[in-house]
């Protein structure tokens, strides 16, 4: 997806009133500032943004690099800088959560409330032996409660590990270990889309393949009341948990090093990674980019769309509004119910300011309302709007337009935000009200973010040349270690020929003249699906664990215009090839089969069946050949060294 173009067209102006980061020249002047004292930079704003419990006394620690270290010697509860700060500041009885439910029912619960509520399922954890330094998976659906057990975790320094309820008994199984988590928080079910999807059950599943010993017990909130099974001596009801427990729980004071969270993403290679961030470093950056990034004031109402399963939905759902005591809309449900204009209809209902939501939705949305002109955003008053911001993926500028246009009715800046699981908040954005807007590129770097675009030995390529998007220099939220995995850490951040700096994964390109940044893809074999990560690598071994019907497997993306990639599997079967109806009724098998492995959103577009994969003569996948394939382009790359070029003709066939 090439936006590369779009660079030299006409710039609208971010506009916001009285902003807080003012115009270009304050922008500047912050880059200066960084530029001029980097660790003192930073330790004015962790003084700004987060309340210490002991202050620390030492900023950037970089004598164990990539092992970074910030304001380590300081302390703090992240569960009280969100919650007892903001009442003891006098929001108590403002409304921290607009919760709408699947089924349009509304819940507001105020900053007295979530303390309340966060403190009894706190002292509840502990009642049940979670300690400082436990583990505790969270697999729920957006809910208040889950916003609260994440709090809750926080408070009693506890550190959590949020598994999206989209994934597999196998993946939460895999995540459950590798966390050696305690406790399970789950729900009996979860309400999406007019449907009860089972959360209880697959916790259940999960925990009886095995390698879950470290579990003793799963806490059960009661979304809808469905049938699950019960283990009297592991399962329990949050609600008879937490009843009788004090709304009071002292925050378990913690360094700022203290890892708040783990949260697994896929990689180019291996199971996925749980990275872990710190306390004190992400919430900084969670508070500081919220409040700069949204332009966020006292009376905004603020709306991110993504889910607790994501990063997107910890730093600015679970910390980063709630830090800055502002109010926000949490949404239980699915953009497209009851119809496409959920979205819209929410807005305009809670008087939404802010928001926050990701391409593949715009574009899905874009589909419907060209559709179906009741559902168009048009129909709907969005003036309580000012700021709109896209996040996950590159932004091509036809969605851009379409959003800026009939969402933001002309006047509202689009912020484009990029970042990553391992960042822990933006790192290039633009700053509505300072940052000249380019439909299609994220811009410039938050002040005080070192991003530049190198070759593969680390040197500076000149602007107007693509290059690897690298982080010159540690930044707060960023990535403390692989859990468990130091080694994988240092070589897949940063790697020897890229001097010390830290690897996004990412290709970028920069222009010449207004020095703006637009991504252009993974360099790894990670793809991008509906803004969800997944590696290549994983669906593959997936797909050669269906040992009974799978000799090999190979996937690649390719673009689409709703998902932004969507996936092509590429299968050799145990027996003969198959086509026709046989062909259609595997191919739905085997993704039904990626789907129980990993997850519905790893199931496959498309497969394809050939008697071999393209090879060389030395037997490696000839993936560039595939991708063309995938893409449905004639093969114009160099064939010859290429040992089975019939199975090209098989491979190109459609089911
Ligand atoms: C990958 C990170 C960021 C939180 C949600 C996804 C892609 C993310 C953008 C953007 C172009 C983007 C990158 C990145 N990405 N935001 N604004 N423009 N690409 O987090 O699952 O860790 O994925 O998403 O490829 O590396 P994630």
């Amino acid at each position: 997806m090439s936006n590369v173009e779009a660079i030299a067209r006409p710039a609208p102006e971010a506009e916001a009133e009285d902003p807080h980061v003012n115009g270009m020249a304050a922008y500047d002047a912050l880059v200066a500032e960084a530029e001029a004292d980097y660790a003192g930079y930073w330790a004015r704003l962790a003084r700004e943004f987060v309340t210490w419990k002991t202050p620390f006394t030492r900023s950037l620690d970089d004598s164990n690099a990539p092992f970074f270290k910030w304001f380590e010697d300081g302390t703090l509860n992240v569960s009280y800088n969100c919650l007892d700060r903001n009442v003891e500041r006098g929001l108590g009885n403002k409304v921290a959560i607009v919760f709408e439910a699947d089924d349009g029912q509304v819940t507001r619960v105020t900053y007295s409330d979530l303390l309340a509520r966060t403190c009894r399922l706190a002292n509840a954890l502990k009642a049940r032996g979670v300690r400082k330094g436990d583990r505790v998976v969270i697999y729920m659906a957006m809910s208040v409660e889950g916003v609260v057990a994440m709090q809750a975790c926080a408070r009693i320094g506890a550190t959590h590990s949020v598994v999206f309820g989209g994934f597999s008994a196998q993946s939460l199984r895999d995540r459950i270990e590798g966390a050696g988590a305690v406790m399970v928080i789950t729900a009996d079910e979860q309400a999406r889309g007019g449907k009860h999807l089972p959360l209880k059950a697959i916790v259940d599943d999960a925990i009886a393949l095995g390698g879950c010993e470290s579990v003793k017990d799963v806490i059960v909130y009661r979304r809808t009341g469905g049938p699950i099974d019960w283990q009297p001596s592991r399962d329990h009801w949050m609600h008879e948990e937490t009843e009788g427990q004090p709304e009071v729980c002292e925050p378990e004071w913690v360094g700022a090093e203290h890892p708040l969270f783990l949260l697994y993403t896929s990689g180019s290679t291996g199971k996925p990674k749980g990275v872990q961030h710190s306390t004190g470093g992400y919430l900084l950056h969670a508070a500081l980019t919220t409040k700069w990034t949204f332009d966020l004031k006292d009376d905004d109402v603020f709306w991110c769309t993504a889910d607790i399963g994501w990063v997107t939905g910890h730093t600015y759902i679970a910390y980063g509004p709630l830090a800055l005591g502002a109010t926000e809309v949490v949404f239980e449900g699915v953009p497209s119910y009851p119809d496409a204009g959920r979205f819209w209809q929410m807005i305009q209902d809670h008087q939404v300011s802010v928001f926050y939501t990701a391409p593949t939705a715009i574009r899905s949305l874009i589909k419907l309302a060209e559709g179906d002109a009741a559902v168009h955003p048009a129909r709907y008053d969005l003036s309580s709007l000012r700021i709109l911001g896209s996040v996950g993926e590159p932004i091509n500028p036809a969605a851009w337009e379409w959003y800026h246009r009939h969402v933001g009715g002309g006047r509202c800046p689009i912020v484009d935000t990029f970042w990553q699981t391992e960042t822990g908040g933006h790192m290039i954005t633009p700053l509505p009200g300072a940052t000249p807007l380019v439909p299609g590129s994220c811009t410039l770097p938050f002040p005080g973010i070192a991003a530049a675009i190198v070759d593969e030995t680390g040197n500076d390529v000149p602007h107007g040349q693509g290059g690897i998007l690298v982080v010159k220099k540690p930044w707060p939220s960023m990535i403390r270690t692989i859990w468990g995995e130091a080694e994988r850490f240092r070589s897949s951040y940063f790697p020897p020929e890229l001097k010390g700096y830290y690897l996004a994964g990412d290709g970028a390109i920069r222009d010449a003249e207004t020095r703006y940044f637009t991504i252009t893809g993974r360099i790894d074999d990670v793809l991008n699906v509906s803004g969800h990560r997944m590696g290549t690598m994983e669906i593959e071994s997936a797909l050669v664990a269906c040992t009974d019907l799978v000799a090999e497997a190979a996937v690649v993306g390719r673009p689409d215009d709703t998902t932004g990639e969507a996936i092509c599997a590429f299968v050799v079967l145990k027996r003969a090839r198959p086509t026709g109806d046989e062909a259609k009724k595997i191919a739905t098998e085997l993704r039904n089969w990626v789907g129980r492995e990993i997850g519905p959103i790893a199931k496959p577009k498309e497969i394809r069946f050939g008697d071999n994969l393209p090879k060389t003569r030395s037997g490696k996948i000839m993936r560039r050949l595939l991708r063309s394939l995938a893409r449905d382009e004639a093969i114009t790359q160099d064939t010859s060294t290429l040992e089975n070029p019939a199975v090209l003709a098989q491979l190109a066939e459609k089911n």
